[in-house]
């Protein structure tokens, strides 16, 4: 029997074990498309839950499509689940310091897919639906009517005590325990990964990534004159302990960098003991390790990954991150804890911009403090998961048959697989001229592998224009396979 799209049974939120109750009867043909599902009363009784929640799981089914509601008569079967598509093979690039040279490429495949009225499958951002604008706001107003002087001066490194002091009090979640005194406040992750790496690593010098992995960080290594090295990847448990621990042993690698809970473009979580694993070999080796934690708050799981620096006994790991993906993008505040690399980061900080802007600071700390950011985190994690599900959901529908997929348990983007022989690039532009926006797998490596790769994003609602939007655009994948 094919394994079927089963989703989230792990989860453990009690509706999703009766939406995978249902999946299973399906499965077994127990149901057939027609059939009446159980009533509310029937099942909750039979499963011992709430009607609610059996309510809220035959919802769930609906908005997948599989079940529909007929009015005065209850809930039947739709159509059936598709099977659950293969993961893509782990990859297995040659680990050697490469030179990495994009140039404009990267911008100019971006300044066409950011246009307003192109469906966004193509940029990692959040829908602005999805972000919290009136509990924002609000913070926004009070900061600058009580503390006006503050919102206009410098707020020179590390930064706003009160805000540092909020992350700080996070820090727990992330599997350790830190102070306001261990971040240096910047401008967005993206700061902190630049500055992060010019103070462990110079011009010339090697850097483990993974691969792979998202194209921002090649485009900093490009930017400082260093060069890449490639390491093989797993689609589910991300970075290999193996390959890592080989071209450590072959190549002068000064830093590693990597996107450990849920990686851009592979959505790969890397398990704590390999994390752990993965740390000491690089403590025995004294190579400090840069992570980008920037998708770990949305996690679909009930608890929080842990961070490298959980496992950091030594101060080697530079923990970086930002409210981009979960609060506000255009706020740019980001963060990082430097561990033993406080001193050059925060001079780094101090040369490369002086100081953080005060608003943004102020008011994120503000919001932070209000407890809203948990609230909103739950409703945000939910959204991104069921998003993810109806994206993948549907590209196992519509794409050409052999389309591999990632199965990401956080972040809100998917690595897709195409036949042999599609070209991603060509993919893009046909589907530009639909006006969708996809990116290609070649920007995720330093040497232009992933050629019959695309990453999609499900960081918008789910809606008919996305959906119309995934069937368009496995007819165009389609059309490139022949
Ligand atoms: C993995 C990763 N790191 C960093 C960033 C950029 O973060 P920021 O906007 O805070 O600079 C992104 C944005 O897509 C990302 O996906």
């Amino acid at each position: 029997m094919p394994q079927i799209l089963t989703r989230n049974q792990q989860h453990g939120f009690l509706y999703e074990q009766v939406v995978a109750q249902v999946n299973q009867m399906i499965a077994r043909n127990t149901l057939c498309v027609g059939d009446r599902l159980p009533s509310l009363r029937k099942m909750s009784k039979q499963l011992n839950v709430s009607i609610a929640t059996v309510m809220q799981a035959y919802v769930q089914l609906e908005g997948q499509g599989l079940v529909e509601t007929r009015p005065q008569s209850g809930f039947y079967i739709k159509s059936r689940p598709v099977a659950e598509p293969s993961l893509p093979k782990p990859t297995r690039p040659l680990p050697l310091p490469r030179r990495i040279q994009f140039g404009d490429d990267i911008s100019s495949l971006f300044s066409l897919a950011n246009v307003p009225g192109v469906i966004p499958l193509g940029v990692a951002n959040p829908a602005h639906e999805l972000l919290p604008s009136k509990g924002l706001t609000r913070a926004l107003k009070k900061v600058a009517s009580l503390r006006p002087v503050e919102t206009m001066s410098y707020c020179y490194p590390p930064g706003d005590f009160g805000l540092r002091r909020q992350i700080a009090y996070r820090s727990m979640e992330r599997g350790v325990n830190l102070g306001p005194d261990d971040f240096i406040i910047t401008t967005g992750a993206t700061e902190a990964l630049s500055i992060s790496l010019q103070a462990v690593a110079r011009p010339g010098d090697a850097i483990a990534v993974e691969s792979p992995t998202y194209f921002c960080l090649l485009q900093i290594i490009e930017h400082l004159g260093m060069m890449a090295v490639e390491i093989s990847t797993d689609p589910d448990s991300g970075l290999c302990v193996d390959s890592l621990a080989q071209a450590l042993d072959t190549v002068d690698i000064k830093a590693v960098i990597s996107v450990a809970n849920f990686n851009n473009p592979t959505g790969a979580l890397i398990p704590d003991t390999n994390k752990k694993a993965i740390l000491d070999i690089l403590a025995k080796k004294q190579i400090p390790l840069i992570e980008d934690d920037i998708f770990g708050d949305l996690h679909f799981s009930q608890t929080r990954p842990h961070t490298f620096k959980a496992f950091d006994a030594e101060g080697l790991v530079l923990t970086c991150s930002s409210f981009s993906k979960t609060i506000a993008p255009g706020y740019r505040v980001g963060w990082v804890s430097p561990g033993r690399y406080f001193e050059p980061v925060l001079q780094l900080k101090q040369l490369v911009s002086s100081a953080t802007a005060s608003i943004p600071q102020l008011t994120i700390a503000e919001f932070l403090r209000s407890g809203l950011y948990e609230r909103h985190l739950m409703r945000l994690r939910r959204a991104y998961r069921e998003q993810l599900e109806q994206l993948r959901l549907a590209v196992a529908e519509s794409f050409p048959k052999g389309t591999r997929l990632t199965r990401p348990q956080g972040g809100f983007v998917l690595w897709v697989q195409l036949p042999r022989g599609v070209d991603a690039m060509d993919l893009h532009a046909d589907a530009l001229k639909q006006h969708i926006s996809v990116t290609p797998g070649t920007i995720f490596s330093a040497t232009g592998k992933y050629r019959n790769f695309i990453r999609l994003c499900a960081g918008s609602p789910w809606d008919e224009k996305m959906a119309d939007g995934v069937v368009r655009l496995g007819q165009l994948a389609q059309a490139l396979t022949s």
